[in-house]
């Protein structure tokens, strides 16, 4: 049984939270695609834990899969399971596809070259490396695990792809940050202390799935940054849709079973790009300082705004999704009226579908619908259930609901795993 955890806006809805959460009923938990541009925060009691790399049920001892459509930082990765043992988390079975590809220094070095030569077309990477070891993938100049701990396949695939990176960084006016033998070196030493993860995980999944094991599929990243769909080229390089499940881990469409989309209360977005209902008034300064919308990697202020349904719709007909789960509804606390955005109008014609041309999508003026505002106490929502929420956060829910035609899993009014309050299980 195969349930799905996607990101309907422009990434950070807490899909990492609500993984965390649904984890409880999992067997394995998947990242299938992106890298370390991901952040996702989990908070239980006192701990907080940034994950980047892996799977978010790692948290609640899982056996956690790193799907063939990830890139993997190795050094990231080995700090990340270095910080888990240390703060004594009890980690399942970590497996690393051996089709995944590695992130290498020069990738780090050419997303930040290349960020710099684009001028107002740079999408404000995270400049993890993540475009271009996407990039090299299809060009298939890449390195997997699975060449990787081969070292005479690896040796003689990074002689090659070195030499045509060296060329290329000297043609820009940039000198290679790091010779060959460095590279083998550290790389090499990386290998051995991650081969025991590296295995053919397409089978395991599959197998997994057959004997009737619980996967709950963990998206990154969100889909309108997929990098067809999402706003281009302000957008990540993999496919975040649902469909990127199958792509990135290897299971079939139709062992897909329940697909949840995350929808925070309101809008925000890390990078650059237009976002139409972006508020640069006191509005967006509750939502950025309530909601503490700084990203988790970079660190850099999320943009926010009002809540896009024109975004959320447009993920519902990309993925099929089965319902949505609502977060960080208590940031909207204390506000006298809440807006959502219904519609966009073009030159003042209303304009039917999301918009390919960003010429196009940079003019688009939203068009609302506005709400009172509430201000609930969590705590006492906590302990007297959903029901107990205000009128005019039920009215603002079930306008959210209604737009869709797709039940709500679930509202989420705090970052803590206890502050949840759940509808509908996903599996
Ligand atoms: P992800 O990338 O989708 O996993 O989301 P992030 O972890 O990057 O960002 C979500 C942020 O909001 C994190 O700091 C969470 O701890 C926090 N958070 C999650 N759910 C809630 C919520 O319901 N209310 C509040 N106030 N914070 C939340
Ligand atoms: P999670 O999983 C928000 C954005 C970057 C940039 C664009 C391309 O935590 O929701 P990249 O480094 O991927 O080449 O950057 O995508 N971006 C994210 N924004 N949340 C994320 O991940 C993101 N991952 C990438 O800011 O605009
Ligand atoms: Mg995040």
């Amino acid at each position: 049984m195969i349930s799905v955890i996607l990101g309907t806006q422009w990434g950070d809805e807490a899909k990492g939270k609500l993984t965390d959460y649904y984890a409880s009923k999992a067997d394995i938990t998947v990242r299938f695609q992106g890298g370390n541009n991901a952040g996702h925060t989990i908070v239980v009691g006192d701990e907080t834990f940034k994950l980047r790399l892996l799977s978010s049920g790692v948290v609640q001892g899982k056996d956690v899969v790193m799907g063939n459509g990830m890139v993997i930082d190795p050094q990231i990765l080995l700090e990340e399971i270095g910080e888990l043992r240390s703060r004594n988390v009890e980690i399942g079975n970590i497996y690393i596809s051996e089709r995944a590809h590695v992130i290498m220094p020069y990738h780090k070095q050419e997303d930040e070259i290349l960020e710099e030569l684009k001028g107002n077309q740079k999408a404000g990477t995270t400049k993890r490396g993540i475009g271009p070891c996407y990039s090299d993938k299809v060009s298939r100049l890449g390195i997997r695990f699975v060449d990787l701990i081969d070292e005479p396949v690896f040796r003689e695939k990074l002689k090659i792809v070195y030499g045509i990176k060296k060329k290329f960084f000297e043609s820009l006016g940039h000198e290679m940050e790091y010779t060959m033998e460095q590279i083998l070196a550290q790389y090499g030493a990386y290998a051995e202390a991650i081969r025991g993860y590296v295995a053919d995980t397409t089978v395991l999944l599959n197998e997994a799935e057959r004997s009737g094991k619980r996967i709950l599929m963990e998206g990154a990243q969100a889909t309108h940054l997929d990098i067809d769909f999402g706003i281009y080229p302000f957008n990540t390089s993999s496919n975040t849709i649902c469909g990127g499940v199958c792509t990135g881990s290897g299971v079939p469409p139709r062992s897909i079973g329940t697909v949840l989309g995350i929808v925070k209360a309101y809008t925000t977005r890390v990078g650059t790009g237009p976002v139409p209902t972006e508020l640069t008034d006191a509005y967006g300064q509750h939502m950025a300082e309530k909601g503490h919308e700084y990203g988790t990697v970079t660190g850099r202020p999320r943009r926010c705004g009002w809540l896009d349904l024109m975004l959320v719709k447009y993920s519902h007909m990309l993925n099929h999704l089965d319902g949505v789960f609502v977060t960080k509804l208590d940031v909207l606390n204390g506000l006298d009226r809440v807006k959502v955005c219904v519609g966009y109008e073009v030159d003042g014609k209303h304009v039917d579908h999301f918009p390919s041309n960003m010429g196009v999508f940079a003019r688009c003026i939203p068009i609302y619908k506005e709400f009172k505002g509430w201000d609930f106490d969590t705590d006492k929502i906590l302990l007297e259930g959903i029901g107990s929420l205000p009128k005019e956060a039920k009215d603002y829910l079930s306008f959210i609901e209604s737009e869709l035609e797709i039940p709500l899993f679930g509202v989420s009014i705090g970052p803590k795993r206890s502050q949840t309050l759940i509808l509908r299980d996903i599996f």
